[in-house]
């Protein structure tokens, strides 16, 4: 793979509300390729977000497809409102989808690109029978709920596999990282077949968000 194909999705989770706007320009202005939008609901994970009011402004304000993942119990509730406000990727949770086939589906009638996540401690195998019909494979390198953890070491083997698994079922998936990904972590979930990255604090958290933005990609373009 080669770091053209590398993708970086700044959270907005670890943005500045009141100052959404300027902080989504910088993004793009880094060259962010997607912009993340993390839906908790404080039952599947114990904190409360957003939902389709925050896609809809953000896809006012922004060209950036959103990639907006449901860490919420009964995601299909909310297929078509998040659809309708302007979602490129739906990503649910394996855990939280008994359904999963039929979920997937019906995230792609939408006009959507279908994800599926894992936790930590969720297995690969768990999803070797959708893979060839999923559109992007999350692996979550914290537990989901918060941002600004620290990344889970053991996340690259899992990655590995994960990239194994995508291969040896013929999924064209985009493999994503979550959680605690910056300068001192992406390199090795590249080389493990990430190829999209999600950074929350690393990004809003920076000085400059544009340039470490920019310092993310470079990371694995030294590494290719
Ligand atoms: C965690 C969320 C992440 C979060 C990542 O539950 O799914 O998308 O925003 O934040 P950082 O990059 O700060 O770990
Ligand atoms: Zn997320």
């Amino acid at each position: 793979m080669s770091a053209a194909s590398v993708r970086i999705a700044p959270s907005l989770l670890s943005a500045d509300f009141a100052r959404l706007a300027d902080h989504l320009a910088m993004i793009e202005a880094g060259g962010a390729d997607w912009l993340h939008l993390d839906v908790m609901d404080g039952c599947f994970v114990p904190n409360l977000t957003f939902g389709a009011k925050v896609i809809e402004t953000c896809a006012r304000v922004t060209k950036l497809p959103l990639d907006v993942h449901l860490m919420v119990v009964e995601p299909e509730k909310y297929f078509d409102s998040f659809a309708k406000a302007g979602a490129s990727v739906l990503t649910i949770h394996v855990e939280a989808a008994p359904h999963l086939h039929r979920q997937v589906a019906r995230i792609k009638e939408l006009g959507c690109r279908a994800g599926v996540a894992l936790n930590p401690a969720t297995p690969i195998e768990s999803v070797r029978d959708i893979a060839s019909d999923l559109d992007l494979l999350l692996v979550m390198t914290v537990n989901p709920g918060f941002g600004g953890q620290a990344f889970i070491p053991s996340s690259v083997e899992k990655i590995r596999r994960a990239r194994a698994l995508l291969r040896d079922t013929g999924s064209r998936a985009v493999l994503e990282v979550d959680g605690g990904i910056a300068r001192e972590t992406i390199a090795d979930c590249w080389r493990a077949g990430a190829d999209t990255f999600v950074a929350g604090n690393a990004v809003f958290g920076a000085a400059d968000p544009a340039a470490e933005v920019r310092a993310l990609r470079a990371r694995c373009a030294e590494t290719a």
